[in-house]
């Protein structure tokens, strides 16, 4: 039986400026397209188990404006289960500048707006829908103080806490213990750990084997180009990423954390899961776009026929 999968987090509209090359300090540049998205981690996340096939349910907070009016839209269209909306009184709709340069790297700037006023009451109704989720998957762009209370409410109630440490904010060891599976980039893994940006995969390795170890969690950490690494006290995993020639890396960790759980949650194996979460990020970072970059379940797929994971 498929595992029922509640997201929590931000909604934003994406800004997107395609530049040759990002401005150096003081420099005005003239970007060669301009073009607006739908975005947020959460709302990325959750469309994607989605679109790829499995069941979701999201939560989120938008203003009382288009722009929120536009978000939840989407999402009904795109049949993810809103159990209930939340409007914030005092903030608009969250936004994001992206800044995308032609190897398709890119700089995000989030101004959270409503994304950061979940409050007392946002809580209480979302611990009445406790008892139908088995897996909770929140990031770190909405309030911290928030955070904090969803996920010990969320630990008490036996649900897998799974967090996407992104936009990286410095979390307290208590909310690391809680959570079942920490899904970290390897920039956000080295601030975690508190160390500057490591990116030898031996050395990620040997210093996650210590973090699983300390802190009796899983980590899953995405290593762009260079793959992912699955660690947990039992098991080791790397796989390879898929080579492609990316144009907008905007959504590829949202994709793959995405795929992940859509995987575990119709009862994956983890390989299996690491392999589709894989094939579908490689499939995002070759097009434009947040939300409307992330591929069905079938295209995933059909992807993996034609080239399987060696
Ligand atoms: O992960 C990509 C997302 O980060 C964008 O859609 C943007 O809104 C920011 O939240």
């Amino acid at each position: 039986m498929n595992k029922k999968v509640l997201v929590i987090g931000s909604a934003n509209i994406d800004y997107v400026y395609n530049v040759d090359k990002y401005p150096v300090e003081g420099e005005t540049i003239v970007a060669t397209s301009f073009s607006k998205f739908l975005g947020g981690k959460g709302a990325n996340q959750a469309l994607a188990v989605k679109i790829m096939n499995a069941d979701v349910s999201f939560v989120c907070k938008i203003g009382e404006d288009n722009d929120g009016y536009e978000i939840i839209e989407n999402l009904t269209n795109n049949k993810v289960n809103l159990p209930f909306i939340t409007k914030s009184e005092k903030y608009n709709t969250g936004c994001a500048g992206i800044v995308i340069e032609k190897n398709g790297n890119n700089r995000i700037i989030v101004h959270p707006g409503a994304n950061d006023d979940f409050d007392d009451k946002d809580i209480e109704k979302i611990s009445q829908l406790f008892a139908e989720y088995e897996y909770l998957l929140i990031q770190l762009e909405v309030n911290l103080n928030f955070i904090e209370k969803i996920v010990d409410l969320a630990y008490r109630n036996d649900i897998k806490v799974i967090l996407n440490p992104a936009p990286f904010k410095k979390i307290s060891k208590s909310i690391i213990e809680k959570c079942f599976l920490i899904i970290p980039n390897e920039t956000e893994f080295s601030k975690l750990i508190g160390k500057e940006n490591i990116k030898d995969i031996k050395i990620i390795e040997v210093e996650a084997k210590n973090f699983v170890k300390n802190y009796k969690t899983n980590l899953l950490i995405t290593l762009g180009e260079k793959g992912s690494l699955y660690i947990s006290e039992e098991k080791s995993l790397y796989k390879k990423a898929i080579s492609v020639k990316a144009i907008d890396t905007t959504a590829a960790g949202d994709t793959f954390i995405g795929g992940f759980i859509r995987t575990i949650s119709k009862g994956g194996t983890l390989s299996e899961a690491l392999d589709f979460a894989t094939f579908a990020s490689s499939i995002t970072v070759t097009r434009r776009g947040a939300q409307v970059s992330i591929p069905s379940e079938d295209e995933v797929l059909d992807k993996m026929k034609e080239k399987p994971i060696q």
